[in-house]
């Protein structure tokens, strides 16, 4: 698969870098793109900062050049995570003035994968209606919503509940974090 990260400055930035940790670059085309803010909270919240594997290709936000930014040549999928609640707001209303959110555009309009983990809570009316329009356009919302059943220790096994569902929706196999047993004998 073709797949596009794009992360941006919403709180979160290890749920980026646990999904560039378990997507092989040997498996997949992998690119990532970084909104400004982004590297505002990477500052904040990765100590190091961010880690691209070996194999990803980062591309500037303000150039064009990118193969992502014309319909004929979308990713397979794109994950906007984290995803703030203005890139959403933004990608539900169309605006394509840099790379990201042309990607965001083009891969709506091709019926590709859009996958958008957003942090914010509590969430306002405009939130919910972008949800909404979002949804009717076919993009997937899944919320960085840890779950507590697995027995996470630490923030990175929390923050990998979500990012194995993500793994999930794009069609990537996984055991990043326990499922649920069917049934408990
Ligand atoms: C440390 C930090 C955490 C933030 N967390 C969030 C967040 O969880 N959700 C959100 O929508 N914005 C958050 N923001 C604000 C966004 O970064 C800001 O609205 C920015 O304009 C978003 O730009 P972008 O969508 O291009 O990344 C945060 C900002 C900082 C500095």
């Amino acid at each position: 698969m073709k797949i596009l990260v794009a992360i941006t400055g919403a709180s979160g930035a290890l749920y980026a870098q646990r999904l560039l940790d378990n997507l092989d670059p040997r498996q997949h085309e992998l690119h990532v793109v970084q909104s400004n803010y982004a590297q505002q909270v990477i500052a904040e919240e990765l100590p190091g900062g961010l880690r691209l594997p070996a194999g990803v290709k980062s591309h500037g936000l303000k150039s064009m050049n990118a193969p992502f930014a014309s319909g004929s040549n979308p990713p397979d999928a794109m994950v906007v995570i984290p995803c703030t609640m203005g890139t959403l707001g933004r990608i539900a209303h169309g605006y394509s003035e840099d790379v990201l959110l042309r990607a965001a555009d083009v891969v709506l309009k091709e019926k590709k994968k859009l996958i958008l983990v957003p942090r914010e809570t509590p969430l306002s009316l405009i939130h919910v209606k972008n949800f909404e329009l979002l949804l009717l356009a076919g993009a997937t919302i899944l919320p960085a919503n840890p779950s507590y059943y697995s027995g996470a220790k630490t923030a990175t096994e929390l923050a990998d509940t979500v990012v194995a569902r993500v793994l999930d929706h794009l069609g990537v196999p996984n055991q990043l974090a326990p499922r649920w047993t069917e049934e408990k004998e």
